[in-house]
C-alpha cells in the first residue's frame, strides 16, 4: 500500500524533505504529535523511502502489554523460558531484521523495560528471555508518541539516557489546527479516497456550510478525526447531525462555534430520563457527557500509571496519588486487567 502525507503547509514540507533525507541513514527516529497527526504514516513514509522498503515493517504497541509480555513481545522467548513457553518464539526485534521497527506509544513503556531497551540499544544485541545466544539488532529504530517526554522526564517516568538515544532525529507533527490551511486539501483527499474505495463514478462533494465548519473546527482529533469525518458524510450520515456534533465537541471546549452552528435544540434537564433524551435529537446532557469523558480520562490515566510501573499495582497507586484499595476497586470499575 502506497502512503501519503497531504499537506503545503511549511511544517508538512520540512517533514517530507527530512523524509528524503533521512531515509538511508538508519539513525533512531522519534515521532512526536498528538493523536491522529500522521506519526505512523511518516514512520511508513520513511520506511518506503529507504532500501529497507523490501524488507519488514513491524509495529509494537507499548502500552497494550503487560510488562512481561511486552518484552517477550520485543526479544523473543526460547522453550522453557517461563511456564507456558513450549516452543521458542523469535521477538519483533529479530523479525524487524534489516527493516524498521516502530516501537508505538513509546511514552507508556514500562520504566524497567526503558532500562533493557537501552542496553540494548547501546550493546546492539540482546538475547531471547531465557537463551543464551547473542542476537544482533539491525533494525531501523523508530518511535513514536503522542507524550509530552520532557515532561514525562521530569516527573522521572522517562528515561533521559533513552530519550537521547531514540531522538536522533527528531520529527514533530503539527495539529492540525496549527495547520488549518491545510484542511481543505486533506478533505479533498479524502473526499477522493472514499469515492474510489466506494467505487462512484461522480466526485463527491460537501456543502460549503459544513466546509466552513471545518475551517473553524479545532480537531482534537486531528487528521484521523476528518478522515472519519468526511467518511461518515460520503455514507450518508445526516450532515445537521455532524454539523451539531461539531459544535457541541467546540462549546465543551470552551469554544465558539461560527454563527448559524449553534444548536438551537432545548438541553436536556440534568438528572432527567430518557423521555426527555427523546426529544433533543440525540444531544446528550452535559452532565453525561462530563462524566463520559472523566472516566475515559481517568481509565487512560490508570492505564498509564500501570503500565510505567510495570503492572506494580502498588507504585501505580503512588503514582496516582490514590489508596491501594481504590485503585483496586477503580481497575474492577473499568474492567482494567481482566482483558490479559
Ligand atoms: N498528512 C496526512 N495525509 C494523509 N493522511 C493522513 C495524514 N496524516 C494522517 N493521516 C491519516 O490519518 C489517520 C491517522 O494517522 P496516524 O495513524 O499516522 O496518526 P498517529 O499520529 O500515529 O496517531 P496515534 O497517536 O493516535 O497513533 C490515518 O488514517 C492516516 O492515514
Ligand atoms: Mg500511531
Amino acid at each position: 500500500m502506497e502512503h501519503i502525507l497531504i499537506g503545503n503547509h511549511p511544517s508538512i514540507q520540512k517533514i517530507r524533505e527530512l523524509i528524503a533525507m533521512v531515509s538511508d541513514t538508519a539513525f533512531n527516529v522519534l515521532l512526536l504529535g498528538e493523536t491522529g497527526t500522521g506519526k505512523e504514516v511518516v514512520a511508513r513514509l520513511l520506511h518506503q523511502a529507504s532500501s529497507r522498503r523490501n524488507k519488514k515493517f513491524i509495529k509494537v504497541n507499548c502500552a497494550a502489554l503487560p510488562l512481561t509480555l511486552l518484552e517477550s513481545e520485543l526479544f523473543g522467548y526460547e522453550k522453557g523460558a517461563f511456564t507456558g513457553a513450549l516452543h521458542s518464539k523469535p521477538g519483533k526485534f529479530e523479525l524487524a531484521s534489516d527493516g524498521v521497527i516502530l516501537l508505538d506509544e513509546i511514552g507508556d513503556m514500562p520504566l524497567v523495560l526503558q532500562a533493557k531497551l537501552l542496553h540494548v540499544l547501546q550493546s546492539g544485541e540482546f538475547n531471547r528471555l531465557g537463551g543464551t545466544q547473542d542476537v544482533k539488532v539491525n533494525s531501523w529504530v523508530i518511535s513514536s508518541t503522542n507524550h509530552d517526554l520532557e515532561k514525562d522526564m521530569a516527573q522521572g517516568l522517562f528515561r533521559e539516557d533513552l530519550y537521547y538515544r531514540l531522538n536522533i532525529i527528531k520529527v514533530e507533527l503539527p495539529a492540525l489546527w496549527e495547520r488549518r490551511e491545510d484542511i481543505p486539501l486533506l478533505t479533498g483527499h479524502f473526499l477522493h479516497k472514499c469515492q474510489q474505495e466506494l467505487n462512484l463514478d461522480v466526485p463527491l462533494t460537501l456543502d460549503s456550510d459544513i466546509l466552513e465548519l471545518f475551517q473553524e473546527y479545532h480537531w482534537p482529533g486531528n487528521v484521523r478525526e476528518l478522515a472519519n469525518t468526511v467518511l461518515r458524510l460520503a455514507v450518508g450520515d445526516d450532515p445537521e447531525k455532524v454539523k451539531g456534533e461539531l459544535a457541541k465537541n467546540m462549546l465543551m471546549d470552551g469554544l465558539t462555534p461560527p454563527k448559524g452552528f449553534i444548536s438551537t435544540r432545548p438541553e436536556p434537564a440534568i438528572g432527567d430520563g430518557e423521555k426527555e433524551n427523546d426529544q433533543t435529537g440525540g444531544i446528550r446532557s452535559l452532565k453525561d457527557i462530563k462524566s463520559e469523558a472523566a472516566g475515559y480520562i481517568e481509565r487512560k490515566t490508570i492505564m498509564h500509571a500501570l503500565n510505567m510501573t510495570g503492572w506494580n499495582k502498588r507504585k501505580a497507586a503512588k503514582l496516582l496519588k490514590i489508596s491501594y484499595k481504590t485503585l483496586f476497586y477503580k481497575m474492577d470499575d473499568f474492567g482494567i486487567g481482566q482483558e490479559a
